[in-house]
């Protein structure tokens, strides 16, 4: 499945590569961020409460706004209740989703304290009734899909919760199933498990054939980690949350060594600082300053990280972002950066260099 693009349902990925959702980081800025490097084949919505987006409250409607440049997208519903998730499912479909997903996966309190997210996994028979009333509400051009942990606890995962949902959720109509390979009760610690990822894929395709994609996900931070992941646990398709936080073009490179064998050069500082000026302007052009500013300052360690070489320091671009005060001063800061200031230059190395 290496350099494969991915088939969901009737929709052809332009790659294998997905970004995860992620609540609080994949808004419409961060997915187009992504998009515009290339090798994104699908990007998803955070988290959507299926009641904000009945009720159209401001917060729903903000996570869930797309445009035509963020196709084909995902929107991730998250519940317990299959009519509120059928409902809920519908309106994606009206709002722009090329494709929905149910999310059996999250381990947070607000969450499994209503049933919804990975508590659907100690609740197999009323995952499967979510998914039959998602899919029934759904047109059939929009594929249903499922993203899920290993089950909730070792336990579970041993007993083979997560191989056994993932073929009940293919027989109630999913067309590909997302797997991160831990358990709720490991959250995000400890190693993801491959193994575990291999049993899944191997029983969706023992039950259908190659006819539905597994997608693999965890702990994929580089272009070769996609590919290990790829041949360890033969998956169609390995999904990022956290690896693109920093470098959005790990979709890129990771679709190019799977079809080149090849990653391309690096993002050079000054186009990383053009990329956060575009990230920045869209998160205002699409929420406002003040959560662009918010969300900027949260992130920009991130983002700086691989503008840093063993010569040259970014810290100073990174301080001033965290300490200006409105959007003008980091538009300033960033042409100050470009124009060679706000950065250290390590005297001993440049002094050591021919
Ligand atoms: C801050 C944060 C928010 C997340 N929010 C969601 C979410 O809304 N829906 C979901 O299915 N998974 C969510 N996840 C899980 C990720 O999609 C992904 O499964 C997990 O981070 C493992 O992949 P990674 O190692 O590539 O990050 C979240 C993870 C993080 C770190």
């Amino acid at each position: 499945m290496i350099g494969v693009p991915l088939q969901i349902g009737d929709i052809t990925l332009a790659s294998n590569m997905m970004l995860a959702p992620m609540a609080g980081y994949c808004d419409l800025a961060w997915r187009i961020t992504c998009r515009r490097y290339g090798g994104v084949g699908l990007a998803c919505t955070d988290l959507l409460s299926p009641h904000g987006l009945l009720r159209g409250t401001q917060q729903s409607l903000d996570l869930a706004r797309t445009d035509d440049e963020d196709q084909p997208v995902g929107m991730q519903l998250y519940g317990s209740d299959p009519a509120i998730m059928a409902e809920g499912a519908i309106w994606a479909a009206d709002h722009g989703a090329t494709i929905v997903d149910i999310n059996m996966g999250c381990p947070v309190d607000k969450v499994v304290k209503k049933d919804g997210g990975s508590k659907l996994m100690c609740d197999l028979p009323r995952a499967v009734e979510i998914a039959k009333a998602v899919r029934k509400a759904l047109p059939d051009s929009i594929p249903l899909t499922a993203k899920m942990r290993l089950g909730w606890d070792d336990r579970a995962a041993a007993d083979g919760c997560a191989a056994r949902l993932a073929v009940e959720l293919v027989d109630a109509g999913c067309a590909a199933i997302t797997v991160h390979g831990r358990t709720t009760e490991m959250r995000f610690k400890g190693e993801c498990r491959l193994d575990a990822i291999a049993e899944v894929v191997e029983a969706v395709r023992t039950h259908t054939g190659n006819r539905i994609p597994v997608i693999g996900n965890g702990d994929v931070t580089s272009a070769e980690d996609a590919i290990e992941m790829i041949r360890r646990t033969g998956c169609a398709g390995v999904m990022i949350g956290r690896g693109s936080l920093g470098r959005p073009w790990i979709f890129r490179d990771c679709w190019a060594l799977q079809t080149t064998g090849q990653i391309p050069p690096q993002p050079e500082p000054n186009e990383i600082a053009e990329m956060i000026r575009s990230f920045f302007e869209m998160m205002i052009r699409y929420r406002n300053e003040r959560y662009a500013m918010h969300k900027l300052r949260t992130r920009i360690s991130w983002l700086i990280k691989p503008m840093n070489t063993r010569a040259v320091s970014c810290r100073p671009l990174r301080d001033a972002i965290i300490h200006v005060k409105d959007a003008g001063q980091v538009f300033g800061a960033l042409d100050e950066f470009r124009a060679g200031g706000l950065r250290l230059v390590s005297t001993s190395t440049s002094s050591a260099a021919p």
